[in-house]
């Protein structure tokens, strides 16, 4: 936990999987009949779709995050032993509905109601993350969001985060981004946003250059942060 407070932030700018919505949820949704795998899958799933997106931008060979998402659940299904064609469907399927974290609406609520815009910065396609807000009834409260797609390129390359910078018209630092990905957090700090890192699954401080400005481990405490001026 931290008494960080950041003052003369005008926009808070959100990371969606893992921060807004849970990457867990669609393999947790299946584990009755996943069993003891669910838990491996989803995680096997998750950290191999992050993979291909930094791989895909190394090979300059992009690929939008469904086909990544996909690709990734088919490398873990197959790594698990999961042969299932209708499953494969279904986890596609609930990815596009997870579930928006408990405490995710009230917080997107509290700071839209003390004057902040509201936005989301994501590696989701258009498709997927309208989707996913619609679904977790959040649209009301974001003024913006921002898919990867307009540059063609993930997190954490520049040109993603200058899409919120241009979009907004505010510079980086008068911007809070907020990520649980300890990698996404660092990066958009090394781009020049103020940075809360929410560090929901207690992950060590990443070795990268640059730090987050400030970290607690659910979206709960960040009114107190950025609305202290
Ligand atoms: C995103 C991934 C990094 O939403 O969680 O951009």
């Amino acid at each position: 936990m931290t008494e960080t407070r950041l003052p003369n932030i005008e926009a808070c700018v959100f990371d969606a999987y893992g921060t807004l919505f849970d990457v867990n949820a669609a393999a947790a949704h299946k584990a009755e009949q996943l069993g003891d795998k669910w838990q491996p899958l989803a995680e096997l799933w998750r950290a191999k779709q992050l993979q291909y997106t930094w791989l895909r931008a190394l090979m300059d060979r992009h690929a939008d995050f469904w086909q990544v998402t996909g690709d990734a659940l088919d490398f873990a299904m197959s790594s698990l032993g999961i042969e299932d064609a209708a499953l494969r469907e279904e986890l596609m399927e609930l990815y596009l509905r997870l579930d928006a974290y408990p405490e995710a609406k009230r917080t997107l609520e509290t700071l839209k109601a003390g004057g902040k815009k509201l936005a989301i910065l994501s590696n989701g396609s258009p498709a997927m993350l309208q989707s996913a807000v619609e679904n977790a009834g959040l649209g009301d409260v974001l003024d913006a969001v921002y898919s990867v797609e307009s540059v063609g390129i993930y997190k954490p390359h520049a040109s993603v985060y200058d899409l919120a910078v241009k979009g907004l018209g505010l510079e980086p630092d008068r911007i809070s981004f907020q990520s649980s990905n300890a990698w996404d957090a660092f990066g958009a700090r090394n781009f020049g946003f103020r940075v809360v890192w929410i560090n929901r699954f207690g992950q060590a401080a990443e070795r990268l250059p640059e730090t987050p400005d400030a970290m607690i481990s659910d979206l709960t405490g960040l009114p107190s942060i950025v609305l202290s001026d």
